[in-house]
């Protein structure tokens, strides 16, 4: 059975804290110390700059022994081999040890923390899932009201009167959650509109379809500067990875899948430029073709969050291209037409609106719902022979595409290993483009 950790906060204003390592994972826990009133004393032959300013000492060498005389705490944030050694020595001078991503090799473990005026929520899995704590973070933030330093007071003083008064312990509760329902009912406990902080700004950048070099090199930049990166459930990984100094979350939005509501999202990239963040909100393809971004630019709008807005390629547009389907073309299709195929009552009486065979029909978020779109288009006249093509993942390793007539879409084959990659549905004559690109493919046993 797992150790039960002893959950702790401890203070090391103006207490010696050793740092080993001196590149990224140093720096995020450098900040947290300094943050901290920590003093610092980092050791490694290589020490990034930003890691060397927060420190009060910094030695540019192996780590030695002794350079855990004093220590309260460690830091082990090297390699996995000097983290060993790091733990070892630290444990036989009885100094507890972080090991950042190394928790094999620690005795005492940092946690996502949300911090509202004086109250303090820490969440840990004890190392073993970070990302899983930094989520649960996330969905914390989501739900803690701005004002909770306001909560903190009342409670303060409700229990300093409490037990002045000798109210019984058993009754506190109830007349706690009366006095906090009493701050909204005359609207004292509204949350106070601070501006944002100096240097607060969001970015909304557009990814493109998931290959991050289809990401404008504006957008790379931002990235590189961010300090907190609220990333889509179809961003790539691979794309966080030029964005070496930031906090990154994920707030992505799957159908059918518990997710961080747009209403939460919206508070968080508020709340982050307040701090005084830059802020990156990356989004898949480009931010304002059905991807909710002109919601969350109102709401920066609103809360007087500067902002701005990067494109991306969008998705409606890169998918076709990438499988060899251009949506438009002369003599095929002269326009081209981007629905949602999220739900029947939006697309049903936008497909019906369109003549067939007129313009290329691009569905996005349509695979799940292709048997109801074609059923549309046919019921509308649309020939059952018109090419139709079914792109998934493009511009990824695993992209599929399908292509095939309009009858056949509703039952077309995917493969069930692919079932998770985002699909883009493509109707009209320059479907069969694809097709015509794929043959001497498909005979090499390429189904791309
Ligand atoms: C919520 S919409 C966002 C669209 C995005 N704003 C854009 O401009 O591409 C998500 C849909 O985009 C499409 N999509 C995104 N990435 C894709 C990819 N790599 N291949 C195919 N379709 C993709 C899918 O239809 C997916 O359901």
């Amino acid at each position: 059975m797992d150790e039960l950790l002893f959950p702790l906060f401890v203070k090391l204003s103006g207490r010696d804290v050793l740092v080993v390592g001196g590149g990224a994972m140093a720096s995020v826990r450098a900040r947290q110390l300094a943050a901290a009133g920590a003093r610092i004393t980092v050791v490694a032959p290589e020490i990034r700059e930003e890691v060397a300013r927060l420190a009060v000492v910094a030695r540019r060498r192996a780590f030695e022994p002794s350079d855990l005389d004093g220590a309260w705490l460690a830091v082990a944030a090297a390699t996995p081999e000097v983290n060993r050694t790091v733990a070892a020595e630290a444990e036989a001078r009885r100094i507890l040890v972080n090991a950042v991503d190394d928790p094999a090799h620690a005795t005492a473990y940092t946690a996502g923390v949300v911090r509202r005026g004086g109250a303090t929520v820490a969440v840990s899995t004890g190392g073993k899932a970070p990302a899983l704590a930094g989520l649960l973070r996330e969905a914390l933030e989501a739900v803690l009201p701005d004002d909770a330093s306001t909560w903190v007071e009342v409670a303060e003083r409700a229990r300093a009167e409490w037990r002045r008064e000798g109210v019984p312990m058993a009754t506190r509760r109830p007349l706690l959650l009366e006095r906090l329902g009493a701050l909204y009912a005359d609207g004292r406990g509204a949350a106070p509109s601070s501006p944002p902080a100096p240097g607060g700004f969001v970015s909304l950048v557009g990814a493109g379809p998931g290959d991050p070099g289809l990401l404008t090199r504006l957008g790379a930049e931002r990235l590189a500067q961010a300090d907190v990166v609220l990333y889509d459930a179809l961003v790539d990984p691979a794309a966080l990875r030029l964005a070496p100094r930031a906090h990154c979350f994920h707030v992505g939005k799957r159908a059918g899948r518990p997710s961080v509501s747009q209403r939460a999202i919206e508070r968080l990239l508020v709340r982050a430029a307040r701090r005084g963040q830059r802020v990156v909100r990356l989004k898949c393809g480009d931010p304002f073709v059905l991807g909710r971004g002109g919601e969350e630019v109102r709401a920066l709008a609103d809360a007087g969050v500067p902002f701005e807005v990067i494109p991306g390629v969008t998705s409606a547009i890169a998918a076709p291209a990438l499988a060899g389907i251009p949506v438009t073309h002369r003599g095929l299709a002269a326009g081209f037409a981007v629905v949602s195929g999220h739900a029947e009552g939006t697309y049903g009486p936008l497909l019906d609106a369109i003549a067939p065979a007129t313009l290329t029909v691009v569905v996005l978020m349509g695979v799940g719902a292709r048997a109801g779109i074609a059923a549309r288009l046919l019921a509308r006249g649309w020939a059952p022979d018109t090419p139709a093509a079914i792109v998934l993942g493009a511009s990824r390793g695993e992209a599929f595409t399908w292509t095939g007539p309009l009858a056949g879409l509703a039952t077309a084959p995917l493969p069930e290993e692919r079932a998770h990659l985002p699909g883009t549905l493509v109707v009209g004559a320059v479907a069969a483009l694809a097709a015509a690109r794929e043959r001497p493919r498909a005979a090499a046993g390429d189904d791309r």
